[in-house]
């Protein structure tokens, strides 16, 4: 096995989901939709969805404390602060920064990174990038999304798909075997159209047309995407796979991006998995972007059944395009 000597690991984690709850039942009220068509397609039943006053950063400080507290840190123990988010509360200054002040502290670094649903695995690899040269020792990395905000609640073919939601882990050196076995990244920009806010940039800059069509809402030609994150999260996660030295049948559990379940077991039949292998809470929570993967990561370790030396392969696709993996020994 291809052995890393320098590796990062999880030290703890925190997540937080709005307590609004949106059912299939209630878009049926909303857009000419269906709780069977919703659930055959996508596989979701429920997403949550912030209060109209809660903004990224609410959502993102709430994981972080429970990260901290988690690992027994303060605020000011930590070297850096990165935020991968794809809704910040301002275009300017980063919601790491907002966050940084709710944190009570200054001083510490804190930017943005953006990177369509892949922004979390982007992020850790950043991380462990900055962590094993040296240049310091320990990462706040938050992971949160407002989709809700950036929806149109009249289109159907993209309402149904998308929740809110946070996660925060803290990334330092890995003292032991756990940690960071191997990533794989990549991107494909000529095919960003495909999945964009299109308003609000220099692109185009907030006017009274862009709002009138709606750019500042998130288009998607969702039967494209589908078929691109089916080919990419499954070559992603046997390139990590092979990257770390490591077979399919060696993989414990498989935390794939949630944006679809059909996309899901796509990608757990690439890697020959039987379905208790994967994490799934595409039906509780919707598509929490850059959320989904350290959500899943959290239920998985607080429901006990991870395991010291257990292999996870964590992959995902998003806007961008881009793509990632990471296989990770717990
Ligand atoms: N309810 C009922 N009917 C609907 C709905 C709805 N909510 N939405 C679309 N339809 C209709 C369409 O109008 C179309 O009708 P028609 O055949 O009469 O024209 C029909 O259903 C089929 O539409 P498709 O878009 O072809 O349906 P598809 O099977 O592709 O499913 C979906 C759509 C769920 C969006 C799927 O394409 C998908 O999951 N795509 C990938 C999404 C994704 O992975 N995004 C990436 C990450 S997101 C991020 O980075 C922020």
């Amino acid at each position: 096995m291809a052995k890393k000597e320098n590796k990062i690991k999880i030290r703890s984690m925190g997540i937080y989901l709005p307590e609004k709850i949106l059912t299939n039942a209630d878009l049926e009220k909303m857009v000419e939709t269906s709780d069977e068509w919703i659930t055959t397609r996508t596989g979701i039943k429920e997403r949550r969805i912030a209060r109209e006053d809660e903004v990224t950063s609410d959502l993102g400080v709430v994981a972080a404390r429970e990260a901290l507290e988690k690992g027994g840190l303060q605020p000011q123990d930590v070297d850096l602060i990165l935020v991968a988010t794809n809704t910040p509360d301002t275009i300017f200054p980063s919601t790491a920064c907002w966050i940084q002040k709710k944190l009570g502290v200054s001083e510490i670094p804190a930017f943005d990174l953006q990177a369509g649903c892949t922004g979390l695995l982007y992020g850790m690899i950043v991380a462990e990038g900055l962590i094993l040269s040296g240049s310091l020792n320990r990462v706040l990395l938050i992971g949160v999304d407002i989709l809700s905000k950036v929806t149109n609640w009249e289109d159907r073919s993209t309402c149904v798909l998308f929740g809110d939601g946070a996660g925060a882990l803290i990334l330092e050196k890995s003292e032991d075997e756990s940690g960071m076995l191997s990533h794989f990244w990549g991107a494909e920009g000529s095919l960003g159209e495909l999945l964009m806010l299109p308003g609000g940039g220099t692109l185009h800059p907030t006017s009274e047309e862009t709002l009138r069509d709606k750019m500042h809402y998130i288009y998607m030609k969702g039967n494209e995407v589908f078929k691109h994150a089916v080919k990419r999260m499954g070559e992603a996660a046997l390139e990590g796979l092979e990257r770390a030295g490591l077979d399919k049948a060696q993989v414990d559990y498989l935390i794939p991006h949630q944006a679809n379940f059909r996309i899901i077991d796509a990608t757990r039949e690439r890697l020959n998995l039987s379905p208790e292998k994967v994490v799934v809470n595409v039906d509780r929570y919707g598509n929490m972007s850059v959320a989904t993967i350290p959500v899943a990561l959290y239920e998985l370790a607080e429901s006990g059944k991870l395991k010291k030396g257990n292999i996870i392969v964590m992959v995902a696709f998003g806007a961008g395009f881009t793509w990632a993996s990471i296989v990770y020994r717990w």
